[in-house]
C-alpha cells in the first residue's frame, strides 16, 4: 500500500505504524522506561543461586531472575505482534506455511470480519488446528455421525445448524429438558456467522471439567473404536463413575505405553511412593524457582505422582473413551477436547464481568468497585469454595490445588522460607534470609475459603477441613478483590471463569492451572500476568521481588533497611513494574480479550470444523 515510498520513508511508515499498534495493543499505552534498572544478563541456573546455607553468612546475588523474566516475555509479544499478517494473501501464505495446507473456505470473509474489528492476533489460531489434527484421520460422514451421536450422551448438548439457523437443543433430556449456559453461550457466539454454515452439529461440553480421553491403543486399532462407540450409546454409559474407573486411571490409558504412567501396576498401590515424592515437590528447593509459563503442557504421563496434586483427576464424571468432537472452555494436557472460549468470559455477569453494572446493565470501563493502585494493599488476595476436585476415589482432597495453597497460606508455624530481597530497597543488591512462614502469611498473605464443599472428601472430615484451613464466613464480591495489588487466579473444578474479569482490573493476577485455553497463543506470561507454579513455593519471593521485604524479614536479616523511615523501605522500581503488569493485563484484556476477539476465534474455529464435516474437504478449501 505504500509502493511509492522511497526505501527509508517505507520504513519510518513501518516504525510508526507498529508502534500505533503497540500502544493500542495488551501493552499499557504509557511512556516506557529508557533504560532498566536490571542488567539484562542471561538468566542464571536459579539453583545455584538459593542460598540454602545453614549458616547464617549471607551470599549476595547480583541477577534476580525476574526482570530477564519480564524482559524476554515483553520482547517476545512485540515480537509476535509486529509480524502479524497485514494482507489477505499475506494471512494466507502464513496459514500454508504454518499447517502444510490452504484455509478452510470462507477464509476471505473471516478476514474481512478480523479487519473491521481491529483484531490483532491474525495469525495466531495454532490452537484450533492443533485441536482439530486428530479428526482429519476420521472421515467427513463419521465425524458428522459422532457429532449428532455425541448428544446422546450426558451433559453434552447440540447446537445445530439447519438452514442457516443455529439452535441449542438437550437431546438426551427430551425437547423440553434445559439446555445448559455453556451450549446458549455458544449459540451466541456464533449469531452472527450461522448464515454461512452448512447443516452441522457442535456438540457442546456442559460441564466446566475436560470430556475426551481417548486410549492410546484406540488410534492404533479404530475397531476397538466402533466397538465402545455401539456400546456408549446403548445406554450402558453412566454419567459418573460409580466406584467404576476414575480419572487418573482413563487419563493412564492415553499415555504412550513406555511411559511411567503405564508401568504403574495401579495408581493406588503406588500411593506411599507418590506422597513421597509429592512431598518433595512441595518441598523447600522450589522457593526460587520461577515458572516461565502456567502448566498447561505438565505431562503426567511421564510424572504420575504429580497427579494426586490436581483435583481434576479426581473428579466424578466419567470421561468419554472415543474421539467425539466435543468443545470445552479448556482443556488439559491428554484430553482430546476442542476448545472454544468461556461463556463465563463471553456473558456480561455481576459474578465474572469487571464494570458490569447489574442495576442499569450495562458495561462500565472502570469498575464501581475499583480502587486507586496507591491505595490496595500489597496482599496477595484469594477466596474461593472448597472445590476442586471430586471424591473419585475419596480421601485424596488434601492435595487438590485450592487445599494446598489456602493450607499453605494458613500455616502459622515457625518453619522458615528463604526469602530473596534487595538491600537497600530498589539496589540490585539481593540478599536471602529465613523467615518464618507464620509471619509472612500474616503480613502478606490474604488466602481463605469463603464455602465448605464435599467436606467429607477431606481426611479427618469437616473438623480437620476447618482446623487446616483458614476460613472466611464474609463471603466475597467480585469487586472485593480489587482492594490488593495481587490476586491469585486457581483451577477450580475446571479453569478459572475469573481469570478475564482479574485481567481487566487494575491489579496484578498471578495464575496457576493445569489447563490451556483458546487465548495461549495471543497472551504473553511475565507481561500481561505473572504465572504461578503448581506447588506455589516461590509466591513468597515473587512478592519480595515486587514489593520489597516485610517487617518480619528486615527483622530476621537485622537489615540496614531498618533505620530507614517505613516508607522509603518500599522499594518503588518493583512496585512500578508490578503496576506494569497490572496495566498490561488490562489492556490486552481491552484489546485481545475483547468479545470481538472471542467471535473471530470462534468464526476461524467453526470455518475449519465445517470443512473437517464435508464430504469432500478439498472442495471446502479456500484459495486466492
Ligand atoms: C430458527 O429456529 C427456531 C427454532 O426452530 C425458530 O424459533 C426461529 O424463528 C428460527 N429463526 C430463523 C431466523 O429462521
Ligand atoms: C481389533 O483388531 C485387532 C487386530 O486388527 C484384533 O486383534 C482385535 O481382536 C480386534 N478387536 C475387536 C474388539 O474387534
Ligand atoms: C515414604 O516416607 C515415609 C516417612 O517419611 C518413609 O517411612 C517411607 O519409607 C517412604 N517410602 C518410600 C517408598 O520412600
Ligand atoms: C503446549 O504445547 C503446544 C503444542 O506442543 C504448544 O503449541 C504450546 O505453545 C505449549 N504451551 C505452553 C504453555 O507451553
Ligand atoms: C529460622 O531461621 C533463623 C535464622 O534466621 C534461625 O535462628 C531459626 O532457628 C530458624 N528456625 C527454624 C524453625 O528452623
Ligand atoms: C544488627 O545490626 C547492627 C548494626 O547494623 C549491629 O549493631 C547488631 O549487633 C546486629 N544485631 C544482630 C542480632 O546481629
Amino acid at each position: 500500500m505504500y509502493e511509492g515510498l522511497p526505501g527509508h520513508k517505507r520504513g519510518l511508515f513501518f516504525v510508526v505504524a507498529v508502534c500505533v499498534i503497540f500502544m493500542q495493543a495488551g501493552l499499557w499505552a504509557g511512556r516506557r522506561e529508557t533504560r532498566d534498572n536490571f542488567p539484562d544478563n542471561t538468566l542464571v541456573k536459579t539453583s545455584s543461586l538459593i542460598p540454602f546455607v545453614k549458616s547464617d553468612a549471607r551470599p549476595s546475588i547480583k541477577d534476580h531472575p525476574i526482570p530477564k523474566l519480564m524482559v524476554d516475555a515483553e520482547r517476545n509479544f512485540r515480537e509476535r505482534l509486529s509480524r502479524q499478517s497485514k494482507t489477505l494473501p499475506d494471512a494466507v501464505a502464513e496459514y500454508k506455511r504454518r499447517y502444510g495446507r490452504n484455509p478452510p473456505r470462507g477464509f476471505d470473509r473471516w478476514w474481512q470480519f478480523v479487519k473491521d474489528n481491529d483484531v490483532l492476533m491474525v495469525d495466531e489460531y495454532d490452537a484450533i488446528v492443533e485441536d482439530m489434527t486428530p479428526f482429519w484421520d476420521i472421515d467427513g460422514r463419521e465425524l458428522r455421525e459422532r457429532a449428532s451421536a455425541a448428544g446422546h450422551l450426558p451433559s453434552i448438548d447440540l447446537v445445530r445448524v439447519r438452514d442457516s439457523n443455529a439452535t441449542a437443543v438437550n437431546i438426551r433430556d427430551g425437547p423440553h429438558a434445559e439446555v445448559s449456559a455453556r451450549a446458549r453461550g455458544f449459540l451466541q457466539m456464533i449469531e452472527k456467522f450461522q448464515d454461512q454454515l452448512p447443516d452441522i452439529d457442535f456438540p457442546i461440553n456442559a460441564m466446566a471439567e475436560g470430556r475426551i480421553l481417548v486410549p492410546w491403543e484406540y488410534r492404533r486399532y479404530p475397531n476397538l473404536t466402533e466397538a465402545s462407540i455401539s456400546n456408549l450409546l446403548s445406554g450402558a454409559f453412566t454419567p459418573d463413575w460409580r466406584g467404576e474407573g476414575n480419572v487418573w486411571e482413563a487419563y493412564r490409558r492415553t499415555c504412550d505405553p513406555s511411559t511411567p504412567a503405564r508401568r504403574l501396576f495401579s495408581s493406588f498401590r503406588a500411593s506411599s511412593t507418590s506422597q513421597n515424592r509429592t512431598s518433595q515437590l512441595t518441598a523447600r528447593n522450589h522457593e526460587f524457582v520461577f515458572a516461565r509459563y502456567t502448566n498447561g503442557n505438565y505431562s503426567f504421563c511421564q510424572n504420575p505422582w504429580a497427579h494426586y496434586n490436581q483435583g481434576h483427576f479426581f473428579s466424578d464424571w466419567r470421561t468419554i473413551p472415543v474421539l467425539f468432537p466435543v468443545f470445552s472452555p479448556a482443556k488439559a494436557s491428554g484430553f482430546q477436547d476442542i476448545r472454544i472460549p468461556s461463556h463465563y468470559y463471553y456473558a456480561q455477569t455481576r459474578r465474572y464481568t469487571y464494570g458490569w453494572d447489574p442495576v442499569n446493565l450495562e458495561l462500565k470501563p472502570v469498575d464501581h468497585m475499583e480502587t486507586p493502585w496507591e491505595q490496595k494493599t500489597d496482599m496477595v488476595f484469594w477466596r474461593g469454595a472448597s472445590t476442586g476436585g471430586g471424591s473419585s476415589p475419596p480421601g485424596f482432597a488434601a492435595q487438590y490445588q485450592r487445599h494446598r495453597f489456602v493450607r499453605m497460606a494458613s500455616d502459622e508455624s515457625w518453619t522458615n522460607r528463604t526469602i530473596v530481597f534487595a538491600d537497600p530497597p530498589s539496589s540490585t543488591n539481593y540478599i536471602a534470609t529465613q523467615v518464618p512462614i507464620g509471619s509472612l502469611n500474616e503480613e502478606i498473605m490474604d488466602i481463605a475459603f469463603v464455602k465448605v464443599v464435599d467436606s467429607f472428601n477431606y481426611p479427618g472430615g469437616i473438623g480437620a477441613l476447618i482446623r487446616d484451613h483458614r476460613f472466611d464466613d464474609g463471603g466475597v464480591n467480585l469487586g472485593d478483590h480489587w482492594k490488593h495489588k495481587y490476586l491469585v487466579d486457581i483451577d477450580g473444578m475446571g479453569y478459572s471463569g475469573r481469570f478475564f474479569s482479574f485481567l481487566e482490573s487494575d491489579s496484578a493476577v498471578m495464575k496457576a492451572t493445569v489447563y490451556r485455553e483458546f487465548f495461549e497463543g495471543w497472551i504473553e506470561p511475565w507481561l500481561h500476568y505473572i504465572p504461578l507454579s503448581s506447588s506455589y513455593q516461590e509466591i513468597f519471593n515473587i512478592h519480595a521481588f515486587f514489593s520489597g521485604a516485610t517487617p518480619s524479614t528486615l527483622k530476621a536479616a537485622n537489615s540496614t533497611a531498618l533505620g530507614l523511615s517505613p516508607a522509603k523501605r518500599r522499594p518503588l522500581d518493583g512496585d512500578r513494574r508490578l503496576r506494569r503488569i497490572a496495566r498490561a493485563g488490562k489492556q490486552w484484556k481491552r484489546t485481545m480479550g475483547r468479545r470481538v476477539d472471542m467471535e473471530a476465534y470462534i468464526y476461524r474455529l467453526i470455518l475449519e470444523y465445517a470443512r473437517l464435516c464435508s464430504d469432500d474437504r478439498d472442495s471446502m478449501n479456500f484459495t486466492l
